[in-house]
């Protein structure tokens, strides 16, 4: 076992996975204070909004308005989701100056999420890349689906790596490796990663759970005692994919800071602002906080 890292980079994906999932469409506004909320708390990437087509996610569709008003500030970076070369143009327009990319490891979640085959996408993304590169700006990858997928069961740990490192290759400076609908357990989460890593530097690794069976947490354990040091996570533990059936919220924020807290492991972030946030966001949304932390008011 690696010995545990000495801080924790955590990326709040809030704005974006969070909020994507929700029905009821929330105002600019509201997502503008969000984002200033969470800035506030210590983190410093915050995943603001998603240039995907707003046919496919209406939630989302004011992405321009919302990264054009927040204040952003020093040291921080506000990345947004791309899937092509227009959504890059979108966020581009608007001044974002990271973005991320993503697709999965099950071809059959692909197709019901973005309409194209794994080959398809990341062809979608090479020109992504080639302009960021030129442009400056940082891409991040996301993997889905690296635990199992709604569509089709068990994904072959061998097309996560593939995945994987054809993102790394492509120019991706980190890959999320996401359990998008929370099938993961952690010995099976160690073993993804351990498989990733030999392939993409586990310094180039983030994870991303959904807790949909309670198993983030301890998935997130096992994932830092293999080495990795960047874990995303959201805000009151909201979050799910309208593409993914069965998706559930993100591990909340509040109760990955708390743990990482409680085991001396530095993440910069104010556990009492992030409860403060996340109850607010609550409020906002008319239901009770998805975080224990937040819940036990600790
Ligand atoms: P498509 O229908 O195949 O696209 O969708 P198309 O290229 O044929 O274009 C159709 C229409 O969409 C056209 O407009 C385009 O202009 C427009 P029309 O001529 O019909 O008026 N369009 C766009 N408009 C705005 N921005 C764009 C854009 N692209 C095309 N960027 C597409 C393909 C990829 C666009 C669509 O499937 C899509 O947007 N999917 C996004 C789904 C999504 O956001 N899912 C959730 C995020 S992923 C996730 O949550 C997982 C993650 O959290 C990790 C994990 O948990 O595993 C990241
Ligand atoms: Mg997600």
């Amino acid at each position: 076992m690696t010995p545990l890292p000495d801080s924790v980079r955590i990326v709040e994906v809030g704005p974006r996975d969070g909020l994507q999932n929700e029905k009821t469409i929330i105002p600019a506004a509201t997502k503008i204070e969000l984002i200033r909320r969470l800035g506030e708390c210590g983190l410093r990437s915050i995943e603001a909004t998603s240039f995907v087509s707003p046919k496919w996610v209406p939630q989302l569709a004011d992405a321009a308005e919302v990264f054009a008003s927040i204040t952003q500030l020093p040291g921080v970076s506000y990345p947004v989701l791309v899937p092509n070369e227009q959504g890059y143009d979108r966020a581009r327009a608007v001044g974002a100056r990271e973005v991320a990319v993503f697709s999965a490891a099950s071809e059959a979640f692909n197709r019901k999420n973005i309409n194209a085959s794994i080959d398809e996408s990341i062809e979608r993304f090479r020109p992504v890349l080639e302009k960021a590169e030129a442009d400056g700006v940082k891409v991040r990858g996301y993997v889905s689906t690296v635990l199992g997928c709604p569509y089709q069961g068990d994904v072959p740990l061998g097309d996560v790596v593939r995945v994987a490192e054809r993102m790394h290759r492509l120019g991706c400076y980190e890959i999320s490796l996401g359990d998008t609908i929370g099938m993961g357990t952690p010995l099976k989460a160690r073993a993804m990663l351990r498989a990733v890593a030999d392939s993409v530097p586990i310094s180039a690794l983030a994870i991303h759970f959904h807790d949909t069976r309670g198993q983030a947490l301890a998935n997130v354990l096992a994932c830092l005692e293999e080495g990795v040091s960047v874990v995303d996570s959201a805000i009151s533990g909201t979050g799910g994919c309208p593409y993914a059936k069965g998706a559930t919220g993100n591990v909340a924020t509040e109760d990955v800071a708390y743990m990482l807290e409680g085991m001396g492991i530095e993440t910069g972030l104010k556990l009492d602002k992030l409860i403060e946030t996340g109850l607010w966001l609550s409020a906002q949304l008319g239901r009770e906080t998805s975080s224990r932390v937040a819940r036990a008011g600790t």
